[in-house]
């Protein structure tokens, strides 16, 4: 039986740890609504993550750059109304943490405040350590999130496979190392080789939920707009659709419009 079932209770970062400690798989989805959520939730995932890809899936900007620490603080609010059981996570925005530990603590606290949220999410290692370090003392849960970090898209240049070459990966593993040793509860890796993956889970006490980063990982975590098939034009290989939203509701719209247009709609039953 699954830890959470038995111990019949939400999901914390004890729970977590207890989950890797007994070798069972931890379910992450992104959320950034209520009503999603509520479903995600009812359902049983383990942590539901208010991502800065919001910022690409539900306001349609091309990077996470644009979002706000206001609108992540709205998003996380909404998903926190509807949520009995799951973890949730909150990402610390771009241009909100990096470089500036105070700063960083201060939204790290907006979030946690304004919102009722379980933990932060902050992108990079060694880079942002002081960041992290200050968010910790506070008594506020970390998320690290290491390997592709989409905030650093413009850096990068590209959205491929990271940690390919021996330093970036041999950095990447230094850093999992240093962000389990100053306290973080957890960390994402983003699309990497499935073999670091593997060895950067097995290196670290601490549980390693994973997107694109192979099967080796304690957990896996997917973007729901991608999952349910409501995006259709982003297909990387690690992303496995469960359902074809995108044309289910274009059908269901197509025909509520035809039976507008046909007077059909409402009939007798359906007015007063
Ligand atoms: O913002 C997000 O959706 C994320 C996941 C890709 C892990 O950070």
């Amino acid at each position: 039986m699954s830890v959470a079932k038995k111990e019949n209770k939400k999901i914390t970062t004890h729970v977590l740890q207890t989950m890797k400690n007994q070798g069972e798989k931890i379910s992450m989805l992104t959320a950034y609504d209520y009503s999603i959520a509520k479903i995600l939730d009812a359902a049983g995932i383990d942590i539901l993550l208010v991502g800065d890809s919001a910022s690409n899936v539900m306001a349609g900007h091309e990077t996470t750059l644009p979002i706000t620490l206001d609108q992540m603080i709205y998003h996380a609010q909404s998903v926190i109304r509807a949520v009995e059981r799951a973890f949730v996570v909150v990402d610390l925005p771009f241009g909100t943490y990096q470089g500036n530990s105070t700063k960083a603590l201060n939204s790290a606290i907006s979030i946690m405040k304004e919102s009722g949220a379980h933990a932060v999410k902050l992108e990079g290692g060694s880079e942002i350590e002081e960041s992290v370090r200050r968010i910790l003392s506070a008594g506020i849960p970390v998320m690290g999130h290491l390997g592709l970090t989409p905030q650093s898209i413009y850096k990068f240049g590209t959205y491929s496979v990271r940690a390919k070459e021996e330093a970036e990966a041999k950095k990447l593993l230094d850093d999992a190392l240093l962000l389990q040793d100053i306290g973080c509860f957890s960390i994402v890796l983003e699309k990497i080789p499935a073999e670091l993956g593997r060895k950067v889970s097995e290196s670290v006490q601490i549980p390693v939920i994973g997107i694109g980063a192979g099967n080796g990982t304690d957990g896996q975590v997917l973007v729901v707009h991608d999952m349910l098939g409501i995006t259709k034009d982003f297909s990387p290989r690690f992303l496995r659709r469960y359902l074809n939203l995108f044309d289910t509701i274009k059908e269901a719209t197509e025909k509520y419009i035809g039976d507008v247009k046909s007077g059909d709609f409402p009939s007798d039953q359906e007015q007063y």
